[in-house]
This record gives C-alpha cells, structure tokens and sequence, in this order.
C-alpha cells in the first residue's frame, strides 16, 4: 500500500439543483434522445435504446497521486451490456429497424457481439456473430447467447472473421454493424460529448484503448464537434499493436483478448486522430496491462477488464507529459472475464468447515 489517503466525497449540505431534462438530474435519458441534433435520426424515428450513455466519471486519486495530474476515469462499463459498444449499437440498431432490415451481424472479440445481440433481442430481429474460436472472455458469451443471438465460433483470428462478414454482407441482406458502420462512430462519439461537458472543455490528454480502433476515432469525431482537441492517446497491446508497428500482425496474441486485433479497420482514422491531436498511438506489455488491472480493482476499487486497462497502463508506463487533466476510458467491466481475473489476484480462498471456532481462525488467524 502507498501513502496516498482514500478520497472520500460528502453529502451534500444544500439541495442539489434538479436541471431540467439533464442527465443528472436522476432521470437517465437514452443516449439518442440526448444527443439527437449531434446524431443521424430525424423526430419521431424509432429508438432501439437501452438507456445507454450517460456514464459516470469517476476520479482516480491513486492514479493522479502516481502521474501528477488529475485523472478520471470514464466507465463504460456501466452501459446496459456493459461496454461502451452499447453508444454505437443504440444507433446502429436504430437505423437498422428504421431501413427495414431483418438481421444483423458482427465479428467480435466479443463486446460487439454481446451489445449487438443485446439490441437486436430488444429490436425483436435477428442477429449472428462471428467470434474466434477460444478467444472470446467467458461473460461475453454467456450474454451474447442468453440474448438469442447465433453465435459462430470461426477456427480463425478476428481480422479474418470481420473479413469474412464484410464479403457476406456485400451480397446478403443483413446489415453490418461492426465499426465499419457510420452509425457505431456517430453513437460512439458521444462519450467525448460527456467528457467536454463534465470538465467544461479542461481535457488536455484522453487515454483510450486501441484495437479495430473504432472508438478512439468516434471520441476524436466527439471532440472535434464540440471544439476541443485533447490529445488521444491509444494504447496497443504488444502482441497487437499493427499501428505501432506500422503492419499488418498476422497472428495478433494479447491477454487483452477484446483488443486481440492485427488488422484494425479504422486505421487511417486512428492515425488522423493521434496526428491531428498531437497525440500518439503506443504499446503496453501484457505485464503492464495486468499491473493497471490489479491496482485499479485494488487501490481505486474499479474493476474493469484487461483490455481497459490498457489506457491506464500507458498512462502509468509514459506520464502524464504536461497534462494536468486526463481521463482513462474503461470500455468494459471486468466481470465480463472472470478467467483473467481469477488467475491474476494475490487473493485465496480459506476453505472452512461450519464451526464457530474454525470461523474465528478462518477469519482472525493469521493470513
Ligand atoms: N476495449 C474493449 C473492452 C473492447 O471490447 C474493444 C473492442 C476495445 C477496447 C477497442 O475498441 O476496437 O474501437 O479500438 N472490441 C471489439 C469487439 C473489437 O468485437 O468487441 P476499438
């Protein structure tokens, strides 16, 4: 344990204002309504909406202690499903309905799939994902097929299998709702939205993953709108890290398995937006990966997965360079892996008979 003391917040000791109509105000409004004269829907389109969006942005004072500068952390993984595709499926699925479609797909390291599925149960159509073999987290599945999507598991990585959907749906009726999608970056963008406004325009770095590099492309979209120009700084995880390296990775490996990603789609954006924002695209060890991932869930009490963890990791590994405030976006929560997280804590479990005093040992004794 460092020195840093917790920080705790207090009860307010005057009424807080109720804002009409605001996100805050304890009446949570989806995302699209929110945001609808930023977003491709005209009024009165039909929403497909999980009351997504709207997520919290929680301070980090072990982090900021660390790096010297005021770090927040956005939680995407308070959206429905749990990950921040939610933001781009709500508009996805939107405009799915609104065309007349009957079915959707995606490949997925397995948020996608999860969201997708999600929001299509809820748009009464079809879904399927295409996922790779072994290498999607044990959450995500369960969520993907309690929705009633159709899941594929392909003997391949995720670039061949989005290659794979990209070539069926050129020539089947069913709609494409990977991040090639407009609709995922328009929907996406709007956590920057979020950002801007809770720090009124103050953001001077944004930590992000970066795998089929989809989002950090919508946040620079985000901010772009609004004026502001933080610098987007996207972290690879080594194994994967086509956009460090300047190449296609044909057999991408990472214990990051949402950012598992050799051939990212949006990579010219990507790279537009590290350039134009005077940012960077880096890489992060898995090591380092997993060490943001135990001091997260450790000393700030946030438990995401490894894949988030990554945008914390390269914060830690590079510094805050000069920023004074900075915000981590945590895509996803950690209960979506239990795997990686049960074979990376220091944590153990003391097996105990139903005895009072086996009870005291268990709980008192010595550890
Ligand atoms: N973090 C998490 C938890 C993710 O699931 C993903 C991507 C990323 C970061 C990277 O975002 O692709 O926009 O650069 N997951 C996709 C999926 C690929 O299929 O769920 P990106």
């Amino acid at each position: 344990m460092s020195e840093t003391p917790p920080v705790f917040s207090e009860v307010p000791r005057v009424p807080l204002p109720r804002v009409e109509g605001a996100a805050f105000s304890g009446v949570h409004v989806p995302l699209i309504e929110r945001y609808h004269e930023r977003l491709p829907f005209e009024p009165g389109d039909k929403l497909v909406s999980l009351q997504e969006g709207s997520t919290p942005l929680l301070r980090a004072p072990v982090i900021s202690e660390i790096v010297g500068a005021t770090v927040r952390l956005k939680l995407e993984g308070a959206n429905p499903t749990g990950s921040f595709k939610d933001r781009g499926m709500t508009c996805a699925l939107s405009a799915a309905v609104r065309d007349g479609a009957e079915a959707v797909i995606c490949a997925s390291t397995g948020n996608t799939a999860a969201s997708a599925a999600a929001y299509a149960a809820r748009a009464g159509i079809t879904c399927a994902v295409i996922v790779p073999e072994g290498k999607i987290a044990q959450g995500k599945m369960a969520q993907t097929l309690m929705h009633g999507a159709r899941v594929i598991s392909l003997a391949g990585n995720f670039d061949q299998a989005l290659t794979l959907v990209r070539e069926l749906t050129a020539t089947r009726p069913i709609v494409l709702v990977n991040s090639v999608s407009d609709y995922r970056i328009e929907g996406q963008k709007t956590a920057a939205f979020e950002i801007h406004e809770a720090l009124d325009g103050e953001l001077q770095a944004l930590c992000i993953p970066v795998g089929n590099a989809g989002n950090i492309t919508s946040y620079w979209r985000g901010f772009s709108e609004m004026g502001a120009a933080p610098r987007m700084l996207g972290f690879q995880a080594e194994g994967a890290a086509p956009l460090v390296e300047g190449r296609i990775i044909e057999n991408p490996e990472t214990v990051a398995s949402a950012i598992r990603i050799g051939n990212p789609v949006r990579w010219e954006d990507a790279m537009a937006a590290a350039t134009d924002s005077r940012g960077a695209i880096r890489v992060v060890s898995d090591a380092e990966i997993l060490t943001a991932y135990r001091l997260l869930a450790s000393r700030e009490g946030m438990f995401c997965e490894p894949a988030s963890a990554a945008s914390v990791a390269g914060l830690l590994k590079y510094g805050a360079e000069g920023a004074e405030q900075v915000v981590c976006v945590l895509t996803g929560r950690g209960l979506k892996d239990p795997e990686t997280a049960l074979a990376n804590n220091d944590g153990r479990v003391i097996q105990c008979v139903a005895e009072t005093a086996a009870i005291e040992e268990a709980v008192l004794g010595d550890p």
